[in-house]
Parts: structure tokens; sequence; C-alpha cells
């Protein structure tokens, strides 16, 4: 950078902008063109002739000082984008340095040391999606100040530095899709101002930490898609403030602690694809009343589904497929649904029963795979998967043998006979009068066709 030009610029703004708002520290002034420089930033974001703080777009100053910047979004010049690189060395003269933000832009390379060694005010550092790759540097733990650090989206990898549990300002920690590998730091326990933490889409090993309990005020955690083994902590159950849980796609298994009982303010309980078995605890829907999303598909749950689960008022996903639950849902009907859209799926179990009417408004459900006898129960047009059933007039059922055997088994009697009667009388049924039309979707094969039932006769018009 020419010496002469920037005393020229700093003359210029000195005399033409007012104190407030000019850049004080000539180190800084410097930096910042040499940062333009080393990372082709175009003129129409940061025009050369121009004031940074007032001018350039992203710069943030106080007193004088650069306290944040924010080149998310930014193009590249045409030589900049020739051989980009993370060269950032000049940023270590903007000591009192607050926030930066570079996610989108792409900054292949390493996290430089100089993060954690010279800019000790760092209080936010958003590096999503900038191709950055290798391990996270120790001494980023040195940014005792640092509030969010989101690094989710890149080439990261290693195993984390136990010195991150020294950040204890630190509310937010993203470090999702990456390929991070080892264990999950029991240190993590010691952020406990920690409101977010999103590990997801990694290589992390190991067991939860039980010390995860202690991060009181936790509201977000995502552990989702990783090789996380052995049981769900039942400290856990201690972050009554959690908002949305997400521990699907590892290998966890035992039970779902009773301790889960406590998390009242749970929304979104997502535990699908693990090897969880046994039966949900007691109570448990009586007491997580606001959740939305429930999807606790393909694991080894079973026993009964616990009769609160209907009376959820929130509820727009339940998902609890593919697992070993065994209940007579001959009267269930979900009354959530207060906010539209329902998505309900409950294939392969050993659910049974006539099933009664469900929500208007479920726009999709998925019942194939199952022991439901009786007729098709829907009362509004909807998606249905209702193949491998013991289901009368549908297509594509399990045989009469099967579904005789597996209600003789728990001693219950299977109407066997209807297919000999010109005209059923059917079980109980609570759905209104009236001809219905219905849109199904045969057990996940490609087969749509529309119905049009009278439940009250049970007389049944093609299309
Ligand atoms: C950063 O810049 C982007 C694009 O100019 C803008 O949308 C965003 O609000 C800025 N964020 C902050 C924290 O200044
Ligand atoms: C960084 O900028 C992007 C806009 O491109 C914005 O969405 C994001 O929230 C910013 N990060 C932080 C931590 O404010
Ligand atoms: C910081 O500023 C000083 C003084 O202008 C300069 O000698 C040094 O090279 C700068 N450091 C970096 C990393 O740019
Ligand atoms: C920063 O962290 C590193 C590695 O954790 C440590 O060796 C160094 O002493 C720390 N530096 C400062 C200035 O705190
Ligand atoms: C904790 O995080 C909040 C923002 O979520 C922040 O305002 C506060 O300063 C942080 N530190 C402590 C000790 O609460
Ligand atoms: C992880 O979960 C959190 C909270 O549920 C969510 O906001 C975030 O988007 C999830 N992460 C990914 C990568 O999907
Ligand atoms: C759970 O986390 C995964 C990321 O691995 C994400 O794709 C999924 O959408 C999350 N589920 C919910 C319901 O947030
Ligand atoms: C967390 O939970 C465990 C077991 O459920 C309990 O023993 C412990 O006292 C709890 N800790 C706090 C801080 O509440
Ligand atoms: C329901 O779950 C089963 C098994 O998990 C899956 O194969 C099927 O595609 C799901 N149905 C819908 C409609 O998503
Ligand atoms: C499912 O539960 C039944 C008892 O209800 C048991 O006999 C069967 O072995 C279980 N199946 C699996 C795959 O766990
Ligand atoms: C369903 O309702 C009928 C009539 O109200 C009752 O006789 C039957 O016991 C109920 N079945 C179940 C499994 O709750
Ligand atoms: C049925 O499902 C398909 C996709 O699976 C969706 O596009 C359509 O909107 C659904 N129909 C209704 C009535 O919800």
């Amino acid at each position: 950078m020419n010496e002469l030009l920037l005393v020229t610029i700093l003359v210029l703004f000195h005399c033409t902008l007012g104190q407030q708002d000019f850049l004080k520290s000539r180190n800084e002034l410097s930096a910042l063109f040499d940062l333009r420089s080393s990372l082709g930033i175009r003129s129409t974001d940061w025009p050369i002739k121009y004031n940074p703080c007032k001018q350039w777009r992203g710069i943030q100053c106080r007193n004088g000082r650069v306290t944040g910047i924010n080149i998310s979004g930014f193009k590249r010049t045409r030589v900049g984008r020739l051989n980009p690189s993370f060269s950032v060395e000049s940023l270590a003269n903007c000591t009192l340095l607050e926030t930066f933000n570079a996610s989108g832009f792409s900054l292949p390379g390493s996290i430089p040391d100089l993060f954690g060694y010279k800019l000790g005010f760092l209080m936010v550092l958003d590096l999503r999606s900038t191709s950055v790759t290798g391990p996270i540097p120790a001494s980023l733990g040195n940014l005792t100040r640092l509030n969010a650090l989101y690094l989710g989206s890149n080439d990261l990898a290693g195993s984390l530095p136990v010195a991150l549990g020294q950040l204890m300002q630190l509310s937010v920690l993203d470090l999702s899709r990456n390929s991070f590998t080892g264990p999950v730091p029991s240190e993590f326990g010691l952020l406990r101002n920690l409101s977010s933490l999103d590990l997801s889409s990694n290589y992390f090993s190991g067991s939860i930490p039980s010390s995860f309990g202690s991060i009181s005020r936790l509201k977000f955690l995502n552990l989702s898609d990783n090789s996380l083994m052995g049981s769900v902590p039942v400290e856990l159950g201690n972050l009554s403030s959690l908002v949305e849980l997400n521990l699907s796609m590892n290998a966890l298994s035992g039970l779902l602690p009773a301790e889960f009982i406590r998390m009242r303010n749970l929304e979104v309980l997502v535990l699908r694809d693990n090897r969880l078995e046994g039966r949900l605890p007691d109570g448990l829907f009586s007491s997580l009343a606001k959740l939305r999303i429930l999807e606790l598909r393909e694991n080894k749950f079973a026993g009964a589904l616990p009769v609160a689960l209907w009376s959820l008022q929130n509820l727009q996903v339940l998902d609890v497929s593919a697992n070993n639950f065994t209940a007579d849902l001959s009267n269930f009907s979900l009354k959530g649904h207060a906010s539209g859209t329902v998505f309900i799926n409950l294939s392969n179990n050993q659910l049974y029963g006539t099933p009664a009417c469900l929500s208007e408004n479920c726009n999709s459900i998925d019942l194939s795979g199952n022991y439901f006898q009786g007729k098709v129960p829907f009362s509004s047009p909807r998606n249905g998967s209702l193949g491998m059933n013991c289901l009368q007039t549908v297509p594509g059922q399990r045989s009469l043998e099967d579904c005789r055997l597996f209600y003789a088994e728990r001693g219950l009697t299977f109407d066997y006979f209807w297919k000999s009667r010109v005209k059923t009388t059917t079980t109980a049924k609570s759905c209104p009068k009236g001809t219905q039309t219905m849109d199904i979707h045969f057990g996940g094969i490609a087969w749509w066709s529309w119905f049009h039932y009278d439940f009250g006769t049970g007389d049944r018009g093609g299309p």
C-alpha cells in the first residue's frame, strides 16, 4: 500500500468528515486495505477513495476503531477468485474487532491462530459455508468474550479442542455439517451460558456426556447424524428449558430415561434411527404438552402408545413407524391439529383394532404394516397409506389367516367372515354420515384411487 496515498486519504477524511466517523488508527486503515486486496473485495463494496467506517459495506466502527467486519454475501474480484485463500493476517491489527462475519464467502484454508491470539474482543465469529478446512485451533479457547461461534457447513476435521470448554460467554455453538471425529468433550458441560448447540452431521463417537445435563439454559440441542453410542444420559432430563432435541441417526441404545418428563418446554423431540428400546416413560406425553414434532421412527420401542399422545394440542408431525409398539387403537383420534398440517406415520408396528375417525386436518396418514381391521375410517379427503393390514375392501392386505392368528393370540375377535356377506355391518364408527371422498395411497406403492364412502351403509362407488 502506497504510504502517500494512505496519508492523502487520511487527510481527506479529516477534512470532509466529522471526527466521529473517521478511522483513527492508521494501523487499522492499513490493515483494512491489506484485507481488501488479500481477499479480493470489489470496489463496489469497499470503494478505495472513501472512508471505510462510513462508506464501506459491512464495516462497523466505534470511536474511530473497527469493531465489525461483515463480508457475508460479497463476491470477489476476478483476480481474487483465481486463487482464493484464508489470508487475513492484517486482521491482527484490528485488535478491537467484535464481529467477523464471512458466511458464504469462500476462505479455503485453516482457521488462522491469530483469531485466538490477537482478537481478544471477538464476540461473534461466523464462518459458515466458507470452505474452511483443518482442525479448530485450540487458541480459540482464549476468546473469553465469544458469544457466538458458527463454523457449520465446512470441511473442518479432527477432534474438538477441550479448550472450547473455557468459552464461558458462549451462547451459540454451531459445528454442524463438518467432518469432526472423536468424542464430544465433556468439558462442553461447563458452557453454562449456552442456549444452542449444534454438532449434527459429523463423525462424533463415544457417548453423550452426562455433563450436558448442566447446560441449564440450553434450548436447542442437535447431535443428530453422528456415531454416538451408549444410553441417553438421565441427566438430560435436567434441561427443563430445552425446546428442540434432535438425537436422530446415531446408535443410541437402552431406555428413554423417565427423567425426560421434566422437559416441559420441549416442542420437538426427534430420536429416529437409533436402537432405543422398551416402553416410553409413564406420563411422558402428559408432561410434554407443547410437543409439535415427535419422531421415534426406526427404533425398538415397544409396549403401548400412551393414550395422552392423542391429546397433544400442538402435534403436527407424529412418526412412530418401524418400532414394536402394540396397542388397540380402536377409538383413537388425534385432538391436536389446532394449527394445520398433520402428518401421521404409525406404519410397521403391531397396532390393531378398528380405527375411528382422525382429524380432518390430517394431510397424510400411513397406517400400513399393522393389523388394523374393519372399514377404512377416514372422513375427509386426505392421503392414506393402508397396505398390509387386515382392512376390508382395501387391496394389498395381509392374508386372512395371518390376521386371524394375530387376533387369536391376543384373545380378540377378528371379523373374519365379512368377505362372505353381501352387506357389511360395520363395527364401531364415529364418523359422520354421508358420502365422503378420500384420496388413498396404498402401502407406499404408486397406486392412486378415488373412493366414495357411505359410512351409513357401507356401500362403495368407484371413480
Ligand atoms: C451482513 O451482511 C449481509 C449482506 O450484506 C446482511 O444481509 C446482514 O444483515 C449483515 N449482518 C450483520 C450482522 O451485519
Ligand atoms: C452473517 O451474515 C448473514 C447474512 O449473509 C446473516 O444471515 C447471519 O445471521 C450473520 N451472522 C451473524 C452471526 O449475525
Ligand atoms: C500491524 O501494523 C504495524 C504497524 O503499521 C505493521 O508493522 C504490522 O506489519 C502490521 N501487522 C500486520 C499483521 O499486518
Ligand atoms: C491462547 O491459547 C493458546 C493455546 O491454547 C495458549 O498457548 C496461549 O497462551 C493463549 N494465548 C493468550 C494470549 O491467551
Ligand atoms: C450469556 O449470553 C447472553 C446472550 O444470550 C449475553 O447477553 C450474556 O452477556 C452472556 N453472559 C452471561 C454471563 O450471561
Ligand atoms: C439442528 O437442530 C436445531 C434445533 O432443532 C435446528 O435449528 C438446526 O437447523 C439443526 N441443524 C441442522 C444441520 O439441521
Ligand atoms: C434433525 O437434525 C437433522 C440433521 O442431522 C436434520 O436434517 C433434521 O431436519 C432435524 N429434524 C428436525 C425435526 O429438526
Ligand atoms: C441432574 O439430574 C441428576 C439425575 O437425574 C440429578 O441427580 C442431579 O441432581 C441433577 N442436577 C441438577 C443440577 O439439577
Ligand atoms: C412411514 O414410515 C415407513 C417406515 O419408517 C416408511 O417406509 C414410509 O415411507 C413412511 N410413510 C410416509 C408417508 O412417509
Ligand atoms: C415385538 O414385541 C413382541 C411382543 O409384543 C415380541 O414377541 C417380539 O419379539 C418383538 N419384536 C422385536 C423385533 O423386538
Ligand atoms: C372403544 O369404544 C367402545 C364403545 O365406546 C368401547 O366399548 C370399547 O371398549 C372401546 N375400545 C377401546 C380399545 O378403547
Ligand atoms: C398427498 O401427498 C402428496 C405427496 O405425497 C402431496 O403432494 C399432496 O398434497 C397430499 N394430498 C393431500 C390432500 O394432502
